[in-house]
């Protein structure tokens, strides 16, 4: 009887252990096979990662709280996919894994926003590492030193290249300049964005000429310049890239929320007075180009991992700056996002494809 006892009390304190390895082994057999990107918003008080005060460079358009927005009940929101939970962020184990990586995202003011939630992901969860920033033209660098880990923004709106001549410059829709692609040869993980540049008119195009194959144009359909790009873009990874050694990733198309009526609200005209997030059944069109977007990757003979972020900040609507985007009464802001904020799910989302892969 003594020997039995003495053998169900050990297995009774074994066995939250032998559960624990168990559901270790299932959670990673389970994220390696999950659709992560469809899923649900659910509200959790253990939100945000991170707050403002803990990460004093985030930027001023990005820093809502800091600006004034009183309500915080959008920064409560965690991602949960129907089919399996996200990995816990963790920035000690994000940073020992990349020791001696540079990690680079390559896009307009959308990859400026992910890098910065990512730097303050890091940042906050090791306030204790020293850290390093640096800031050459178009290039922002940021090392955590006790691990020689570089998270890196490169500002480079088009990906494709664009030539200053005489008469203007010219954009290049068949050829990536020579220093963007030495620098993305040398990367180890590269996050890549472009969208919203392609959409801009009047003096706000990026443009005075576009390079066509031989044809020299002063404008032409925004999406084919875009599909054309992305395909100069995918062959330079097809001929350069070694995906065993560089890990690449494409972010999805950012939503705006900048009609209050695509969202049934006929009340308002913009994203300024939403608190909540969009229910999962909620259904907004697929932008035209997230649908280029994902043909061209579809069809790229090197893996590029789409970061599949369309459809759930899509239901974000309440996750924007709005007229928290400066201290001051000017401006509204229904395109990027707050910080702490949406992005965090990017990166979130971009750790657990980094950790599966
Ligand atoms: C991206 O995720 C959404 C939501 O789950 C899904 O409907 C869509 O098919 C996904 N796109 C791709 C290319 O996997
Ligand atoms: C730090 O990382 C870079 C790559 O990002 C590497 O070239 C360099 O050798 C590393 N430094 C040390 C001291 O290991
Ligand atoms: C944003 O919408 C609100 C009402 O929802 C309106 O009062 C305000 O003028 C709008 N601002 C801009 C810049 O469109």
């Amino acid at each position: 009887m003594g020997a039995l006892h003495q053998a169900i009390a050990i297995l009774g304190l074994l066995l939250p252990f032998l559960g624990l390895l168990v559901n270790g082994d299932d959670h990673k057999m389970e994220l390696a096979s999950c659709d992560i990107y469809n899923g649900r918003w659910v509200y959790d008080n253990s939100y945000p990662l991170y707050h403002s005060s803990q990460c004093h460079f985030i930027e001023m358009p990005f820093d809502c709280q800091r600006n004034g927005r009183p309500d915080d009940v959008y920064l409560r929101y965690r991602w949960k996919p129907f089919a399996c939970d996200l990995p816990r962020f963790s920035a000690v184990d994000f940073l020992e894994r990349f020791r001696n990586k540079k990690i680079v995202f390559v896009g307009d003011s959308m990859s400026l926003n992910q890098w910065q939630s990512l730097t303050c992901m890091l940042h906050s969860q090791s306030p204790h590492t020293g850290l390093v920033k640096e800031r050459e033209e178009g290039l922002s660098k940021f090392t955590f030193l006790d691990y020689n880990v570089s998270i890196i923004m490169e500002r480079n709106a088009l990906l494709v290249e664009i030539a200053k001549k005489s008469k203007g410059d010219v954009l290049n829709l068949g050829s990536i300049a020579d220093d963007d692609a030495q620098r993305w040869r040398e990367s180890d993980v590269l996050v890549f964005n472009s969208w919203h540049w392609w959409n801009h008119h009047g003096r706000k195009k990026p443009w005075d000429f576009i390079m066509d194959g031989d044809k020299l144009r002063k404008d032409m359909n925004r999406l084919v310049a875009y599909w054309k790009a992305l395909r100069t873009w995918a062959r330079w990874v097809e001929n350069n890239i070694d995906t065993a050694k560089t890990k690449i990733f494409f972010q999805g198309i950012s939503p705006t929320h900048t009609d209050a009526s695509s969202w049934g609200n006929y009340n308002a005209k913009n994203c300024s007075e939403e608190k909540l997030p969009l229910p999962a059944s909620f259904h907004q069109k697929k932008p035209a180009a997230e649908v280029i977007l994902e043909r061209v990757i579809g069809i790229t003979s090197k893996r590029v991992h789409l970061l599949n972020i369309t459809r759930l900040s899509q239901l974000r609507k309440d996750a924007h700056p709005s007229v928290y985007g400066t201290t001051g009464h000017y401006g509204m802001d229904c395109s990027h996002w707050c910080l702490p904020g949406l992005p965090d799910t990017w990166n979130e989302l971009l750790y657990a494809e980094l950790i599966r892969n």
